[in-house]
C-alpha cells in the first residue's frame, strides 16, 4: 500500500442498523495535504472521519492511513492521528483548567504516573499560543470558556501530541472569522512541516486559499478534487439540494450557500 497517501478510502459503505449512512465513498489524499469535507447536516461527514479512525465499523470497503489498514492497525493509526471531535458531541463538563486539558493529553501519552517536564509545559504553552487562546483564559476552567475558546483548547490538545495526520470535525464552529483565518494559516504551516490535515467544515470560504482538496458528500460522494473543480454551482446544488452561487476570484472560489428550509 502506498505510504505517500495520508488516507485512502476504497468503496466505503457504513450502516447504522438498517440505515445506510455512507455509500460507495472512494478517494485518496497525498501526504502532506489539506482536505476539507463538506456537506449538509446528516451527510455522513462525522461518520466518514470516524471510519478513518475506525471508531465506527464499516461493513464494506477498506481504509488505509499511511498505508496501514485501519481494521488491522487500529492502535497504530490512532497514535498517528490527532482528532478533534465535533464539539457539540463532546462532554463539556471537564473540571480542569484550559491549560491542564492540553497538558493532560500529553501526560496520557507518557504514562499516568509521569510528572510533567519543563519541556511538556513549554509545548503546552506553544500549542495554546498557536491556537490564539488569550492568556487570560489559560487558567480558566474549561467549562467556563466561551464556545470558540473551548474549540481552540480542543485544537491545542490535538496538536500538542504532534500527530502526522490531524482530523478536525467542525473545528471552527463558534470561532470568529479572524481567528479562523489565523488558525488556518497555522494549520497550513503544519502542512509545510509534514502534517496532513482533514477538516470537516460548513463554511469553506474563510479557509479556501489553504485547501488542497475538497470532498463534497451527501451520503454518496458528490465530488472530490481541487477546490476549483469541486466547488461548482452544479456540485454544490446537488449536495445541498438548493441553489448555490459560486464567486471565482483568481485561484480562489467562494460558495454562497443559503440556509436550507425543509
Ligand atoms: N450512532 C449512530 N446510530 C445511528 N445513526 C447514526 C449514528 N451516528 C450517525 N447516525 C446517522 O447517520 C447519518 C449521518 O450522521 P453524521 O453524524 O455522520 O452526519 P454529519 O454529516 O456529520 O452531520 P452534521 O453536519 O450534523 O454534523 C445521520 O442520519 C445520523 O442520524
Ligand atoms: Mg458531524
Amino acid at each position: 500500500m502506498n505510504e505517500k497517501l495520508a488516507v485512502m478510502v476504497n468503496n466505503l459503505h457504513v450502516k447504522y442498523n438498517d440505515y445506510l449512512a455512507l455509500e460507495n465513498v472512494s478517494f485518496s489524499v497525498p501526504h502532506p495535504s489539506i482536505t476539507v469535507i463538506m456537506g449538509p447536516n446528516g451527510a455522513g461527514k462525522t461518520t466518514l472521519v470516524k471510519s478513518i479512525l475506525h471508531l465506527v465499523d464499516f461493513y464494506k470497503g477498506d481504509i488505509f492511513v499511511f498505508g496501514l489498514n485501519v481494521r488491522e492497525h487500529e492502535k497504530k493509526i490512532r497514535n498517528l492521528i490527532g482528532y478533534v471531535p465535533q464539539r457539540e458531541k463532546v462532554t463539556e463538563h471537564i473540571p480542569l483548567r484550559a491549560r491542564d486539558v492540553v497538558l493532560l493529553a500529553k501526560m496520557v501519552k507518557t504514562g499516568p504516573l509521569s510528572i510533567p517536564t519543563k519541556r511538556d509545559m513549554l509545548e503546552v504553552k506553544d500549542a495554546l499560543e498557536k491556537v490564539l487562546l488569550p492568556k487570560s483564559a489559560w487558567n480558566k476552567r474549561f467549562n467556563e470558556l466561551s464556545g470558540g475558546q473551548k474549540q481552540k483548547v480542543l485544537i491545542a490538545r490535538a496538536i500538542v501530541l504532534k500527530p502526522k495526520l490531524l482530523i478536525l470535525d467542525e473545528p471552527f464552529s463558534g470561532v470568529d472569522t479572524v481567528s479562523q483565518r489565523e488558525i488556518m494559516s497555522f494549520l497550513s504551516s503544519l502542512k509545510k512541516k509534514g502534517i496532513s490535515i482533514i477538516i470537516v467544515a460548513h463554511d469553506i470560504n474563510p479557509i479556501v486559499e489553504h485547501v488542497d482538496y475538497v470532498l463534497l458528500l451527501n451520503k454518496k460522494m458528490i465530488a472530490f478534487g481541487k477546490p476549483r473543480s469541486v466547488l461548482t454551482e452544479e456540485n454544490l446544488s446537488r449536495a445541498y439540494g438548493i441553489k448555490v452561487h459560486v464567486i471565482v476570484r483568481g485561484e480562489a472560489c467562494y460558495a454562497i450557500i443559503g440556509d436550507r428550509h425543509a
